[in-house]
């Protein structure tokens, strides 16, 4: 049996331990929920101060060059994309997820459609695919006659066929936390004639994605979850060079043309013309200060390449869900809790859902209330395949500590077997959960 002195034991021997004090947390809170919003860096409030004073307040509008502004998009994508496996200058930051997936998509449909003989019809996705991307390409299916088709994880082979166009999936399910094969699966969808579209939301800082040697087509992912970057950090996309080269020979577009993404920004011209490359996936003024924040988030995984970098996070994300998992199921045996992520550690992102078939939400507020944060997302009864109500733990490993998941665990037992959860406080919902 594990006893907290183990994991004392193991924090002691963490090569990565050093790297929390990169982080601001706060006193008497467990933080289990870095896969929704990751944690301030300690960088952040200074550098905000400075980009405030200094740069908006005293060099005002000179600071688009003198401060470097306008080189943020790129700058800051260039690291990440060292993290996602993509090379310099593939990759941008800015906008939303959702408003990238919507700008890569819509590319991706471009090209497929360009080929005259395609008679592809079909974006194929997840039905537990986050809903924003669902809804985008929903969207996008209409913009360009095409048809979206859910279908569940396993099944996803079994469309890879002559009528496919895009394979847009997550990589790591927002609700399981189940890895997909991104090489492989990308390999199917091109021997189909097809494109792949990955978002990397609950992938980006939380294990090693190599989008180039996975030959992927087109990614997006957000910069506020395990990339620590803040409450609605900006987003970034990627496209292969492959895509990008094709659209400069052919001066195709993706369909928020604006003005920064544009060859001569400056010029002011009354048409448009795209940038070379990513660029062109640029579309307005960048949000600086927030962009400030997302820098200081992505630039602790510069630290964190003196201890391993993302493959040695990789594997302490894995012993801690690894760990979360052994110590729930001892502890909480018996307590209506039912493990909804996979076991299979190659398959696993950094996140463990419980199922929870009575009073999830309570038992998620009665765990906040005793200052262990994790979440809880409803599930469907209704859906094709029912899904369950899940209680969500995420484990970011540049500031997760062992000892932190043996109390999250003594607590969760707690609001278990006590019926804490039962307390009438707990039962209200809020509007943003
Ligand atoms: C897989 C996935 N895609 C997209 C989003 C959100 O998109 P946006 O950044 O546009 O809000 C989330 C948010 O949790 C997500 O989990």
């Amino acid at each position: 049996m594990t006893t907290r002195q183990d994991c004392q034991a193991l924090d002691r021997a963490d090569p990565l331990a050093a790297l929390r004090d990169a982080f601001d947390l706060p006193d008497g809170v467990i933080y289990l929920d870095g896969n929704s919003l990751g944690v301030l860096p300690k960088a952040a409030p200074a550098r905000l101060a400075s980009v405030i004073r200094d740069e908006w307040g005293t060099d005002l509008i000179r600071s688009w060059n003198s401060a470097g502004w306008i080189d943020l998009p790129q700058r800051i994508g260039n690291k990440i994309a060292r993290l996602v496996g993509a090379g310099e200058n593939e990759l941008i930051v800015g906008d939303s997820t959702s408003v990238n997936l919507y700008k890569v998509l819509s590319a991706a449909a471009t090209l497929v459609r360009a080929d005259a003989s395609s008679s592809r019809r079909v974006i194929l996705s997840e039905r537990s695919n986050f809903p924003t991307d669902l809804y985008i390409a929903d969207s996008v299916a209409k913009a360009h006659g095409l048809e979206l088709r859910l279908i569940e994880a396993d099944e996803i082979e079994a469309h890879l066929d002559e009528r496919l166009a895009i394979l847009m999936l997550t990589h790591v399910n927002y609700r399981s936390g189940r890895v997909l094969d991104m090489a492989a699966l990308t390999r199917k969808a091109h021997a189909a004639g097809a494109l792949a579209v990955w978002d990397l939301c609950h992938s980006a800082g939380a294990l090693p994605v190599a989008l180039t040697s996975s030959d992927a087509d087109f990614a997006v992912g957000c910069g506020y979850k395990y990339l620590n970057g803040g409450p609605g950090a900006p987003a970034f996309a990627w496209a292969h060079p492959r895509h990008t080269a094709r659209m400069d020979r052919e001066q195709l577009r993706q369909p928020l043309s604006g003005w920064l993404g544009h060859a001569a920004p400056f010029q002011f011209t009354p048409d448009y013309r795209p940038a070379a490359g990513i660029r062109r996936f640029a579309c307005g003024t960048p949000p600086v200060l927030s962009m400030a924040a997302l820098e200081c988030g992505v630039d602790v995984f510069e630290q964190a390449e003196a201890f391993g970098g993302m493959a040695a996070l990789r594997e302490k994300s894995l012993a801690l869900t690894s760990l979360f998992i052994e110590l729930v199921e001892q502890r909480c045996a018996g307590l209506g809790l039912e493990l909804a992520t996979p076991r299979d550690t190659t398959v696993r992102g950094s996140q463990v859902s419980f199922a929870r078939a009575e009073g999830g939400y309570a038992v998620m507020q009665a765990l906040i209330a005793r200052g262990l944060i994790g979440d809880f997302r409803a599930g469907d009864a209704g859906a094709p395949v029912a899904s369950p109500d899940l209680l969500r733990f995420g484990f970011t490993p540049l500031y997760t500590r062992y000892v932190d998941v043996w109390d999250a665990v003594e607590h969760l037992h707690a609001v278990l077997a006590r019926g804490e959860w039962r307390e009438a406080r707990f039962a209200a919902r809020a509007a943003v959960t």
